[in-house]
Formats: structure tokens, sequence, C-alpha cells
């Protein structure tokens, strides 16, 4: 299969007239070297740093011609003569840092990122590392399971790590992003109740259909922090998954129960700092990033004891890729927006 070049993949050329600088062009499918995976892809989806990558916003400056997307899912069809973690046949997807193995972040580790400056998933073939590759859950549809490796693991390590939800603690999670929607997943796996604001009440609805126990609607409550205080008789919610940013900061704190846990997600654009954002809360805040393949394989076990799914909005074919990034932009999907081959 060496120097074949029936392999299309679409690389980001901010030059390039195409729409949204995707170009796709053929390339010869690689031959795995020792270590490596070479994996036939089966189904790639977009996150919002798909977009902050091609619009220079995203803290990682993009690799010229780079393939984008972190997250896919595909088969391995072929292996290095060290490879041990995986066989050919074998459906996997990849770690969203290609270092990040265990233990906690460092910079060092979360410094190269598939679709950033190393080829990602918007191709028909990908060669990983071996320490990069992940088994997804058998249940998963393969659009299902191209949605795991960035929304899902953040929403996970925000609930897993570094302690547990605990059973009948409050979860208030913000939005409905894929990274919210997996959050209130993931939170009802720990047992815990959850509380959501969203937006309108058909989002309200689909929320509670995924397991928010209570919802939110943010546009007839802007201070949505007040009713979690009332659901929660005044002393407030345990955890807050905040997968906004600076803009909900102050409401996720003042929602916060004494020793709650904030968790940031959201990027940060740059603007005003906020000024006190504690106000008196006896809470801590973390930001993360993502998570570890240690992470990643916890998740799994959990999505498979508890047969849980990611949310697709749609899918659209490898050829209408422009069409996906669009939609993804535009269209105000919810759940994830899946390219498929
Ligand atoms: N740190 C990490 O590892 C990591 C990983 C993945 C994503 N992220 C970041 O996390 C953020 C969320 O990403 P995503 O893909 O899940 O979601 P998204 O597509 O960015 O959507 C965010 C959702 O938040 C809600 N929202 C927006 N403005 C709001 C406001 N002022 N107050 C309350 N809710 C508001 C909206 O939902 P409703 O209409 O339902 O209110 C919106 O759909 C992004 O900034 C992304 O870059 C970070």
């Amino acid at each position: 299969m060496s120097g074949a070049t029936n392999s299309v993949a679409y690389h980001l050329d901010p030059l390039s007239s195409q729409l949204f600088g995707l170009v796709a062009r053929p390339r010869p499918i690689p031959e795995p070297g020792p270590d490596q995976v070479l994996v036939r892809v089966r189904a790639a989806s977009l996150n919002r740093r798909d977009l902050m990558l091609m619009d220079g916003t995203y803290p990682v400056p993009t690799a010229p011609g780079v393939v984008p997307l972190s997250d896919g899912v595909g088969e391995v069809v072929g292996v290095g003569a060290n490879v041990t973690r995986v066989a050919v046949g074998d459906r996997v997807t990849s770690t969203y840092f290609l270092h990040w193995i265990d233990g906690p972040q460092r910079l060092s580790l979360v410094r190269e990122q598939f679709g950033a400056n190393h080829d990602g998933w918007l191709a028909e073939h990908l060669l990983m590392h071996q320490d990069s590759a992940v088994r997804v859950p058998e249940h998963l549809t393969d659009a299902e399971a191209a949605s795991l490796p960035c929304a899902g693991l953040v929403a996970w390590s925000a609930l897993a790590r570094p302690l547990p939800v605990e059973p009948g603690a409050t979860v208030v999670t913000v939005g409905t992003g894929t990274v919210a929607l997996s959050a209130v997943q993931f939170a009802r796996i720990h047992g815990a109740r959850v509380i959501s604001v969203t937006s309108s009440p058909e989002k309200a609805q689909r929320l509670q259909e995924l397991g928010a126990d209570e919802t939110v609607d943010r546009t007839e409550v802007p201070d949505w922090e007040r009713v979690v205080l009332d659901l929660t008789d005044g002393e407030g919610a345990e955890h807050i998954v905040d997968a906004v940013g600076l803009e909900t900061l102050p409401k996720s704190i003042a929602a916060g129960a004494y020793n709650a846990q904030v968790t940031l997600i959201g990027a940060f654009p740059g603007g005003e700092p906020v000024t006190d954002p504690f106000a008196g809360r006896y809470l801590s805040i973390r930001r993360i990033a993502v998570g570890s393949r240690t992470d990643f394989e916890a998740m799994n076990r959990a999505i498979v004891a508890h047969g849980t799914r990611p949310v697709v909005d749609r899918v659209f074919g490898f050829d209408e890729a422009a069409d996906a990034y669009r939609y993804f932009r535009d269209g105000r999907p919810f759940g994830k927006v899946v390219i498929q081959r």
C-alpha cells in the first residue's frame, strides 16, 4: 500500500479561496513506522476549537497545511513491528494531546495536538504513535465514537477528577454545547442531581430527555444563579461545569456551595479582567484542558458500563466537509456535527 496516491486528506490553507480554507489533496498512504498505527478513518467530528484554529484565536498556532480535527474514529489497517497497544481490525480514536498519557497536566505534555500542529482526522487515513491510540466502546456507532476525544473527555475530567462527584451532589451545567451535554450524561452516571442552564424551552426539553433533573431558561431568568440557590435550599451546587467562560464565571461562583468546585472549560477571550470574582464565597476554581489517555480510558469504561451514547446532531459526507463546518458554525447544532466516510 506504500506509495499509493489514493488517500485524500483536507488541509488547512488560509490563503486558499476554498470555503474555510479547506483544500482536499491526494497523498500517498503512509507506511507505519515501528511504533506507529495506520488508521483508515470512518468518521470525524467538529469542536469549537476547530473554528478557533481557522481564525487564529486558538492558543496553539496552526501548522501550515495541517489536516484538521482532533476527534475521529477509524479502523486500524496497519501496525509497526513494535506495536502492542492495538491490532489490525481494532476500532480506535486518538488522545487529544499526543503526549499526555497519565498524571497531572504539564505544559510539555499538551503542546502537540491532533488537528492543530499535528495532522488530524479530516482525512481518509491517519498515522499515529501507538501511545495515542485508544480503543472505543463497541456499542457506539462511528459517529458517536468520533465524538469522544475533546468535548466528551473534558466533561468527564470535570466530574471525575480530582475527586469524583459524589452520588446525590448537585451539578450545574451551563449551555447546550457538546461539553455541557456530555457533562449532563456523566453527572448522571455519578448519581448526581443535575441542574442545566440553557436558552430556550426546546433545549430545556431535550436536556431533560438527556437526564437533567431541572432546567433554567437564562433568557427568562438571567439571574440563573439565584434559581440554583433556591433549588438547593440556599446552599448552592457542589459542582459547576462552566463551559462558557469569564462571562459566566461570576454566576457560576454565585451558584456554588461552600467548598464547591467550579470547573472552567470555556475559552478565555481577551477583555476586561474580572474583579473580585469570589465575592466572599468559599469554593475552588480550576481550569482544565481535555484529559490524559488514562482519563480517556476510564471514561470509556464508564460509557460501556452505563451504555452511554454521545449526542450526535447531524452527519455529513466526507466530500461535504465545508458544509459541515458551515452548519457547525451557523446551524446552532444540539450535539456533535460529524463527517463520515
Ligand atoms: N478546556 C478544554 O479542554 C475544552 C474542551 C472542549 C471545549 N472547550 C471550550 O468550551 C467551550 C464550550 O464548547 P462547546 O463546544 O461545548 O459549546 P459551544 O458550541 O461553544 O456552545 C456553548 C453554549 O453555551 C451557551 N452559552 C453561550 N453564551 C452563554 C452565556 N452568556 N451564558 C450562559 N450560557 C451561554 C449556549 O447554550 P444555550 O443556548 O443552551 O444557552 C451555547 O450553545 C468553548 O469555549 C470551547 O472552546 C474547552
